[in-house]
């Protein structure tokens, strides 16, 4: 009996650049955003006492996740990224039309993709800076600026908003998570891939046609 499985044609989807690199910042980011959060929220920052340790917790893995970024992207498929991201800032017509609600056949990322991934490079960098400034201002407060905090608080609450609507898609709605398999086992099933990303299909069987 032909297994499902073999009956089942998959295509690539993330390679292993693409995979590290969104499981490295998803990973830094709930750690960031858990200890960003006990520092924010009185209450539990009285509850665990070590408020420093925190802190100090907060700076380490902000490092840690700068470091990681910029080796993945200096040792990792740059070509790959670059790749990705000439397509995720590529909006088109059919792109303009899916997002006004129509139907429109949708390339290797849906509209609403392309804009989760802009904004969530935005927010990096702009978390990075705040942090940054944060950072230096208590050590020379020349460097205190009005609002820094304000900012790093306001990315923190719309980030949460974003990561809310993607972990929906990618983790509950029965017509979108099967997308967890390419960013886990790297491919997906063809129908589906057919389904959500018609051009991407297409463009890949017009290359890879003998
Ligand atoms: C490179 C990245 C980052 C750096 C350098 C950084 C740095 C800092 C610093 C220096 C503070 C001030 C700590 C204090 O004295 O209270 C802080 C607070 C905070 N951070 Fe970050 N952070 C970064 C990323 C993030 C991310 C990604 C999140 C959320 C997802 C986040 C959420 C918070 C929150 C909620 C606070 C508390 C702010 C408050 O008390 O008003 N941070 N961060
Ligand atoms: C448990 C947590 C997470 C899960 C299960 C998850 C799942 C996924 C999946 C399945 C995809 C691929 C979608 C596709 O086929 O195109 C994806 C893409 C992506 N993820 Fe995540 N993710 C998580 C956390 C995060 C976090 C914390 C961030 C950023 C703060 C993030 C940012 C992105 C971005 C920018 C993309 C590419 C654009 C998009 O598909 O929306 N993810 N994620």
């Amino acid at each position: 009996m032909a297994s499902e499985a073999a009956a089942t044609r998959r295509l690539p989807r993330f390679s292993r650049t693409e995979r590290l690199l969104h499981w490295t910042h998803a990973s830094a980011f709930f750690a960031l955003l858990a200890t960003g959060l006990i520092l924010y929220l009185p209450s539990l920052s009285t509850v665990i006492a070590h408020r420093q340790i925190v802190k100090n917790v907060h700076l380490y893995v902000a490092a840690a996740w700068a470091l990681a970024v910029i080796a993945i992207l200096v040792v990792g498929d740059r070509r790959r990224l670059a790749a990705d991201w000439r397509e995720i800032e590529s909006i088109d017509r059919d792109d303009r039309r899916w997002l006004r609600g129509r139907h429109a056949p949708q390339g290797r990322f849906n509209a609403g993709q392309k804009l989760n991934a802009i904004l969530t490079v935005a927010f990096a960098l702009l978390f990075a800076l705040s942090g940054f400034f944060l950072w230096l201002g208590e050590r020379d407060h020349r460097f205190i600026l009005a609002g820094t905090g304000t900012v790093h608080d306001l990315l923190t609450l719309f980030s949460v908003l974003l990561l809310t609507g993607h972990l929906y898609l990618a983790l509950i709605h029965p017509s979108t998570r099967h997308a967890l398999r390419g960013m886990t086992l790297g491919d997906v099933d063809e129908d589906w891939a057919r389904r959500h990303h018609r051009k991407w299909v297409d463009a890949e069987q017009s290359t890879t046609a003998p």
